[in-house]
């Protein structure tokens, strides 16, 4: 099974990526983390990537293609996978086909997570994540019980640079222009689209996550 999951800055993905993992027992591939690995480990990729990071911009089409066939080279081709964050454009889309076309594969199901900006603002304000272990946290809705220490690995916990607020209005901007469409996109060329609104406790949009994929 190949899963896309797909919505605005902030509204939850990776929170619900991980939370469903440990029973899906897949791969949870984001591409946001794996561009964070890169650029702390200075690869070429993180060399190239750093700036539109850091400018809320997304980083080009050819340089993501790359890191998602080299990423799909590595693990298990039959693996049920759940993308988070990727596609972004239409051509990442096209270019996902082409990838998983190769491998007689195809997108099962694209769920788009849907909420309002003011929450995405708020939300984006405060999260706090363990850059160690990649654990999230929230100083409003989900805080851990320590300030600023990872309750999983004990690490401190950081503020990502890109959830400033200027970086994340820009970052909705582009995900208005560039990234909304492969709504349409998935919407028109098949039937897997499925939405689920993100205003309901993580474990209530769990639920309906699990139930729009056919795991409930
Ligand atoms: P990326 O890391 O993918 O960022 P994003 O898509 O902007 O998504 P976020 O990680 O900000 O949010 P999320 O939806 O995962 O929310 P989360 O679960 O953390 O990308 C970063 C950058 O990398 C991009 O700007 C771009 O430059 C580049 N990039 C990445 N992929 C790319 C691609 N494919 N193409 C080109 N460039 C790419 O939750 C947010 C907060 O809300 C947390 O604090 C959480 O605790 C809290 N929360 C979650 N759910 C709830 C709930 N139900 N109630 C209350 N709080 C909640």
């Amino acid at each position: 099974m190949v899963f896309i999951l797909l919505g605005p800055p902030g509204v939850g993905k990776g929170t619900q990526a991980s939370q469903l993992i440990d029973s899906f027992g897949g791969e949870h591939i984001s591409t946001g983390d794996l561009l964070r690995e890169a650029c702390r480990n200075q690869t070429g990729l993180g060399l190239k990537a750093q700036k539109y990071m850091n400018d809320g911009d997304l980083v080009p089409d050819s340089l993501i293609l790359d890191l998602i066939r080299d990423h799909l080279g590595s693990i298990d081709p039959k693996a049920k996978i759940l993308f988070d964050g990727f596609p972004r454009t239409i051509p990442q889309a096209d270019g996902l086909d082409d990838v998983l076309l190769n491998v007689s594969r195809r997108v099962d199901k694209v769920v788009l997570f849907e909420a309002p900006e003011h929450e995405l603002i708020k939300r984006l304000s405060g999260r706090r994540s363990c850059a160690n272990c990649g654990t999230i946290f929230n100083v409003y809705f989900s805080p851990p019980k320590i300030e600023d220490e990872c309750e999983r690995c004990g690490e401190v916990l950081v503020h990502r640079s890109d959830d400033n607020p200027d970086t994340v209005r820009h970052r909705l901007r582009v995900y208005q222009s560039q990234t909304a469409q492969l709504v349409e996109h998935y919407s028109s060329h098949s039937a897997v689209l499925k939405r689920v609104s993100a205003m309901h406790s993580v474990d209530e949009v769990q639920s309906a996550f699990r139930a729009a994929i056919g795991m409930d």
